[in-house]
């Protein structure tokens, strides 16, 4: 048993100062907190504890505390956050971080960006180079010797947190997963969700919106930080209309502000983004202008999301679907709706299978939600701007082609149907003129403005 940080007191939780004790093979001596010896492969090395490796991303303004927040500062096992891009798992990841570190949780703080299997390796090169001085050229290597100097052996107790932000798939990860440890904590974040990630400790937690308070506190903090005073019912609304994604909150907060608009009312943002035929594109704020140090509008955040998707077996199909879902009811579309006749026509497969692994690389991606067991007629639900970008990213004649597909689908799925199945707005024309070719045999569902 190592000394220094006592088993159970894991990861930021873990109090006191840990003593370095020598021992065999790699070690260290001293205190952490201050100048540290290590001998490691015979060269004598100072680290100068606490150490930061990486660059912790920066706190959003306005930061917004969230139950999340809590739960992950709680809990006591390896945390792979997922969820839809832009829901703020970084932001949550580099919260708990930076609480940790500035409490003195930590000894040795990693921040990886993940993306990539080469970044991942080049990081853990990095830390590699600063505490044990291996050789820089091979970076390979010296993720390697970093590996396994995590793994808890002798009595060396450094307290660390390991950070993997936006890991892209499991396989870029394969043989880089941080060991397991009583002195240290991988916290990772990622689109994905796939058995593969959790495992071995590491458990998944599904990261989903800002619930209605935190967006309408998120929003009311933003607006009057930039003196701006609103009717809390028009923030509720707007946050409503956002359906409480904490990315387009802030791009259109941003917007508003920049661009002086009102929320409510003529010439409002709400009435902007209420008006179907303006692309979502044109109502956040130029690449330049976006907050917080994004780089994508929120509209172009998922398409990367959806290449991956398109690209799992059966290849092709992820994103003919969602552009189907995207005309369907955020709320909930049955399962019978998306496997139907028209949809394999459109799709271009006979066998219904293929339309649901279509609909499981979605959810991989957390493009959408899929649960076909807990609610049948509300099997797939998305975000109503997945929607909105989905679908304006198809031009006019396509839109109208999939629309009719998305009413084909629903009328020959019929009378199975989920009776609260709801139609968005930018296609109840095409579903009603369906449905009044030939009406379905019990009375339609209603329809409610998204
Ligand atoms: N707790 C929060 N308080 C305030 N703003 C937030 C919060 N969480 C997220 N945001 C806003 O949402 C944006 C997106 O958050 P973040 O980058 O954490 O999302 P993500 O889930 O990591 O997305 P991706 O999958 O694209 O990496 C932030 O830049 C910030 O503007
Ligand atoms: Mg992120």
């Amino acid at each position: 048993m190592a000394e220094g940080v006592p088993a159970g007191e894991r990861g930021f939780a873990s109090g006191g100062s840990a003593e370095l004790r020598a021992s065999a093979g790699a070690l260290a001596a001293g205190v952490v907190n201050g100048d540290v010896t290590i001998n490691g492969g015979g060269a004598r090395r100072s680290v100068a504890w606490p150490l930061l490796v990486g660059v912790i991303p920066t706190e959003a303004d306005c930061f917004q505390h969230r139950e999340a927040v809590d739960r992950l500062r709680a809990a006591a096992d390896e945390q792979v956050l997922a969820g839809l891009g832009g829901v703020g798992k970084t932001q949550l990841a580099a919260h708990a971080a930076r609480g940790a570190w500035r409490a003195g949780e930590v000894d040795l703080l990693v921040w990886v960006t993940a993306t990539t299997r080469d970044a991942v390796v080049s990081a853990y090169a990095r830390a590699a180079v600063e505490i044990l001085g291996v050789d820089p050229r091979h970076p390979d290597r010296a993720a390697e010797a970093f590996l396994a100097w995590l793994e808890p052996t002798g009595d060396r107790a450094v307290r660390w947190l390991i950070v993997l932000d936006d890991v892209s798939s499991s396989a870029d990860m394969k043989g880089l997963w941080p060991p397991a440890s009583p002195h240290g904590r991988t916290v990772t974040t990622t689109r994905r969700r796939e058995a593969a990630l959790a495992g071995r400790g590491r458990r998944m937690a599904h990261i989903g919106l800002f619930t209605e308070d935190e967006a309408a506190g998120y929003l009311t903090a933003v607006l009057s930080a930039h003196g701006r005073t609103e009717d809390p019912a028009h923030v509720r609304a707007l946050a409503r209309d956002l359906g409480f994604l904490p990315l387009a909150l802030s791009q259109a907060a941003a917007y508003v502000v920049d661009a002086g608009l009102p929320i409510e009312g003529e010439g409002s943002y709400r009435r902007l983004l209420a008006d179907r035929t303006r692309a979502l594109a044109d109502l956040v704020p130029e690449s330049e202008l976006l907050p917080d140090e994004q780089n994508a509008p929120v509209a172009a955040t998922w398409s990367l999301s959806i290449e991956r998707a398109n690209a799992m077996r059966p290849t092709g199909l992820a994103r003919p679907m969602l552009e189907i879902a995207a005309m369907l009811s955020p709320n909930g579309i049955p399962q019978s709706v998306l496997t139907s006749r028209p949809v394999l026509e459109h799709l271009g497969i006979d066998d219904p299978a293929q339309a649901v692994a279509a609909l499981r690389a979605l959810h991989r991606l957390s493009l959408i939600d899929h649960d076909h067991d807990h609610d049948p007629g509300r099997a797939v639900r998305i975000h109503a701007l997945v929607q909105r970008a989905t679908s304006d990213s198809l031009a006019m004649e396509e839109r109208e082609a999939v629309a009719r597909v998305a009413a084909d689908a629903f009328v020959d799925a019929w009378p199975d149907n989920h009776p609260d199945i709801i139609i968005t707005r930018g296609n109840l024309a095409h579903w009603q003129a369906k449905a009044d070719a030939s009406p379905p045999a019990s009375p339609p569902p209603p329809a409610q403005p998204q």
